[in-house]
């Protein structure tokens, strides 16, 4: 049976307070609509319809991006509404249909697969949980039986109704047409003027549909409506990351203090010291080692390689095996080929090391004049004086020392030394007699 899905992400957000659309704040580097996306995906879901406002033209953007369709809301009467606007996007589909709230950067492939699952049932589901503080979501309650008797908004809601314990998660499951055709029967009468998505299941039982409801874990429901929740999403998916990779064979000592994007990959045996922040786009090869303070993005550490304490790793740095980058190292779009080391103060950008060669410290690549960036190449074996200037495009030679404190404006021929600094003459006693004149002239 084809799937497709509906993602709803129209909604104002007004409790973000941001000029940014909700769905498109990030949880791991990620946008929350990317998050709910990629569990679709991974719940075999071929086609995606994200629902935007008529103001949404970001979110339809990045859903094009990533391969999904889009539809306008154009006026913003709830959930149901919103579901119903996709409708003429998916005229010409047949097959499941599954409903999800755009907020919930959690879900995972297998949670929406258990909503799938129960949907297949009885021809209509919805995923629900218990949280440990119901807040404002909306109440479940259940038939005698176990299936959805009816879902009550908070607003909406009694004091007992409020007491209940189970609450929508907001993920739906049924057959498309049908679901166009009770969504199409809504009606807006309750206490917030709105078509809410949560009385389709009324209408479905009107023709003998049961409603089945799907339990989920909390974490992986867990919707995003301010800040403060998208900071707790965020830890959540911190702590669900550091678990899955400490069962992976990751050692971290204080792992509560590492930070990963949505798609870092770390192999087994790879250490990691507190407080290191990885950003989209790391990979670290098994047996490296990323020390203390450590700030990595787009970049892949090879085995054995020691990063940090306190390197930056940026976009393009490709870190080979046994390269060592030490303290205040900055690395961006650079090759280090095998054993190369640049341990001190160093700025490596547009350039590529090759394998062995010694980065002395405060070795700057000048690659940029403001207006293009040029390449540094240096050989292996080479050794580049403390304090070197690689004015670029320049060339050192395999093998070739440059001499510290040089500003290398030409290529080095190999296993050549380059010396380009000032010459040195020492005056003998000129100091001090220089201190005599001073005090005299102060009398
Ligand atoms: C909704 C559910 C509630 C559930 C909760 C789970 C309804 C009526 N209520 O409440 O039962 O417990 O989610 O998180 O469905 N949206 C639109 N157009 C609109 C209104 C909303 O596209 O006109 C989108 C929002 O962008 C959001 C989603 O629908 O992605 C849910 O809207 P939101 O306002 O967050 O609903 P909740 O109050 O959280
Ligand atoms: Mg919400």
């Amino acid at each position: 049976m084809s799937k497709a899905a509906v993602i709803l992400a129209a909604g104002a957000g007004t409790r973000m307070k941001s000029a940014l659309p909700k769905v498109l704040h990030k949880v791991a580097g990620l946008p929350l609509l990317g998050h709910v996306i990629a569990a679709l995906r991974a719940a075999g879901v071929e086609r995606i319809v994200v629902v935007t406002s008529p103001a949404g033209e970001a979110v339809r953007d990045y859903a094009r991006a990533l391969g999904c369709e889009s539809a306008v809301q154009h006026q913003q009467l709830g959930t149901g509404h919103a579901a119903a606007s996709a409708k003429e996007a998916l005229a010409d589909f047949t097959g499941t249909l599954l409903v999800i709230n755009g907020d919930m950067p959690l879900v995972t492939g297998d949670t929406i697969a258990e909503c799938l699952a129960a949907g297949a049932r009885t021809g209509l589901s919805l995923l629900a949980f218990e949280p440990k503080d119901p807040g404002s979501y909306g109440r479940v309650l259940l038939t005698p039986d176990g299936y959805l008797n009816r879902i009550v908004e908070y607003k909406d809601a009694t004091v007992s109704e409020r007491a209940a314990t189970l609450c929508n998660a907001g993920c739906y499951a049924a057959d498309a047409e049908r679901f166009f055709h009770w969504a199409s029967r809504l009606t807006n009468h309750n206490a917030q003027k709105e078509y809410y998505l949560t009385d389709v299941p009324l209408l479905a039982r009107e023709e003998g549909v049961k409603c089945a409801v799907a339990l989920a874990d909390e974490i992986a429901v867990t919707g995003v409506n301010s800040r403060a929740e998208l900071a707790e999403a965020e830890r959540k998916y911190q702590d669900r990351m550091r678990t899955r990779l400490l069962a992976d064979g990751v050692t971290m000592t204080a792992p509560e203090t590492v930070f990963f994007a949505h798609d870092t990959v770390v192999e087994n045996d790879v250490e990691i010291e507190p407080f290191v922040v990885i950003g989209p786009g790391v990979t670290v090869k098994s047996g490296a080692r990323l020390r203390s303070h450590s700030h990595l993005e787009g970049a892949t550490v090879a085995s054995g390689a020691i990063i940090g304490p306190f390197a930056r790793l940026r976009p393009g740095a490709r870190i080979g095996e046994d390269v060592h980058i030490g303290n205040f190292v900055e690395v961006k779009n650079t090759v280090l080929e095998k054993g190369a080391k640049a341990n001190h103060l160093t700025y490596l950008g547009d350039a590529r090391v090759g394998a062995g060669a010694n980065i002395g410290a405060g070795t700057i690549t000048c690659n940029y004049d403001g207006f293009t960036k040029a390449v540094t190449e240096i050989g292996a074996g080479a050794f580049i004086g403390s304090d070197t200037a690689l004015v670029a495009p320049v060339k050192i030679g395999e093998g070739a020392i440059t001499a510290a404190g040089s500003v290398i404006t030409q290529d080095v021929a190999p296993d050549a030394l380059a010396i380009a600094r000032g010459v040195l003459t020492e005056k003998p006693g000129w100091a001090k007699a220089f201190r005599e004149r001073k005090r005299t002239e102060q009398k």
